[in-house]
């Protein structure tokens, strides 16, 4: 038998294997947390070098891969609201690209967007102070034009939390959950090939991962309440997250904490998403329950998977034997205060077509909207067809004001919210500061490569 004859039998193995998930069952890992270089007050300085690697995505077969330091996910990045974060970054990668910091306020030249390539072989300082108030769960991923999808699919992305100094759930155990999906071919290759239905739906891999691995097992203590920081870094899939018999307590979103906790059933998790759960372990020694992806129809009828309405399992929790203490959470959280709609000056609207916004394309030399530097505003998002798109803006957190005319229950603040087929969306956002050129796309890879994009000028002194 040849090597690679043995390698696809391993595979249709292993294939055959990963739906039981205990077959592959190991302890869900955390990313690594970067080392913080320097010793100088309120700094958090670091190196990220993204270069091709060599990984094992399956246990036992090697993939050839993108990865930031070597690993997928990339490796956590730790820091403090107030602090100053230094990375230096170099790119080993044949090709250009760019670390894009989703959904933190800061400086354009910084945000590591499509209009600011890193060449192969080049480098750059990523140099930008995480703002009070901005402490939540963001995340980091190449943005170059066109390649994006490729990239992060490559194995490009990785968390980056910013955490408060009065963070009322400090004294919780923590969990950073980063979903992302694969497919590799029979040789155990990344599979990037592309039928006409993909184009339209964008790139769904069969391979679910959780931090990089496949069914991997989480332990819970009965008793314990675990603080859970999920990101949705998939190019396309939709996430619709239950853990049966366990309601989650909903406590945030993309940017941070929400003012009081909400009960949920389910949470819905389009690609670049962020929540924060809490996870109460009301079970006894030895329960399992699975961390699940319930069927969420986000598709045409015409492109729609024949497999769309599987659930699928992410992840095992296994309660372990010591019980520990139940912790009392806070009623108030934090104060989130609400972005008055009624000082808003102007209106945007954003029509949301099968790659185009507004009937038109990504053209980085064109500026599609100009607004002026602390102006408040509010955009409203339609999508007239029959897909939904999540639609992400950069460098400025907002608050949804009503979906499909229903008010927001409670002000939050996001950086991605998904406008569901037929439906529109409204939102409040201020131009605090940071003038310049930022961009607003679909977080559908694919849909942003081939253009779903369009860039906010914001100007001092200005529309
Ligand atoms: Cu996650 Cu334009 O970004
Ligand atoms: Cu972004
Ligand atoms: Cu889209």
């Amino acid at each position: 038998m040849t090597a690679s004859l043995r390698r696809v039998g391993r595979l249709a193995l292993l294939a055959a294997a990963l739906p039981a998930g205990r077959a592959t069952a190991q302890p869900l890992r955390q990313p690594p947390v970067l080392r913080n270089s320097t010793t100088a007050p309120h700094t958090v300085e670091v190196t990220l070098v993204a270069a091709p690697a060599r990984l094992a995505l399956l246990p036992g077969v090697t993939t050839d891969v993108f990865a930031y330091n070597g690993s997928i996910p990339g490796p956590t990045l730790e820091a403090r609201e107030g602090d100053r974060l230094i990375v230096h970054f170099q790119n080993d990668l044949p090709e250009p690209t760019s670390i894009h910091w989703h959904g933190i306020h800061l400086p354009a030249a910084m945000d590591g967007g499509p209009l600011d390539p890193v060449p192969p072989g080049g480098s750059f300082d990523y140099d930008f102070r995480l703002l009070p108030g901005s402490a939540g769960t963001y995340w980091y991923h190449p943005h170059p034009h066109h390649r994006t999808g490729y990239q992060v699919a490559q194995g490009l992305f990785g968390a980056l939390l910013v955490r408060a100094a009065d963070d009322p759930l400090a004294q919780l155990p923590e969990r950073l959950l980063i979903l992302s999906d694969s497919r590799l071919d029979h040789h155990g290759a990344l599979d990037h090939r592309h039928g006409p239905v993909e184009e339209a739906n964008g790139r769904e891999g069969n391979l679910l991962l959780v931090n990089g691995q496949t069914s991997p097992t989480l332990a819970l203590r009965p008793g314990e309440v675990q603080r859970w920081r999920i990101v949705n870094a998939s190019a396309a899939r939709y996430y619709r997250l239950t853990l049966p018999g366990h309601p989650f307590l909903h406590v945030g979103s993309d940017g941070g904490l929400f003012e009081r906790a909400v009960e949920r059933a389910e949470v819905l998790l389009a690609p670049s998403e962020r929540v924060e759960l809490l996870v109460r372990g009301t079970g006894s020694p030895g329960n399992r329950t699975l961390l699940q992806s319930l069927p969420y129809d986000r598709y045409t009828p015409q492109t729609r998977p024949a497999d769309w309405e599987r659930t699928r399992e992410l992840m095992t929790v296994e309660y372990s034997r010591e019980r520990a203490a139940t912790p009392a959470i806070p009623a108030v959280l934090r104060p989130v205060p609400r972005l008055d709609p009624a000082r808003a000056t102007g209106k945007r609207l954003m029509v949301l077509f099968q790659g185009f916004i507004n009937g038109r394309l990504f053209d980085a030399n064109r500026v599609d909207e100009v607004a002026a530097l602390g102006a408040t505003e509010i955009w409203e998002l339609e999508n007239p067809l029959a897909m939904d798109h999540p639609f992400h803006l950069h460098g400025f957190q907002f608050q949804v004001l009503d979906r499909n005319g229903v008010p927001e229950p409670f002000p939050a603040w996001k950086d991605t919210v998904n406008v569901p087929k037929g439906e529109s969306v409204r939102f409040v956002v201020q131009y605090t500061d940071y003038p310049g050129k930022w961009m607003y796309h679909c977080h559908i890879l694919d849909h942003e490569d081939h253009g779903m994009m369009g860039i906010l000028e914001v100007r001092e002194g200005g529309a």
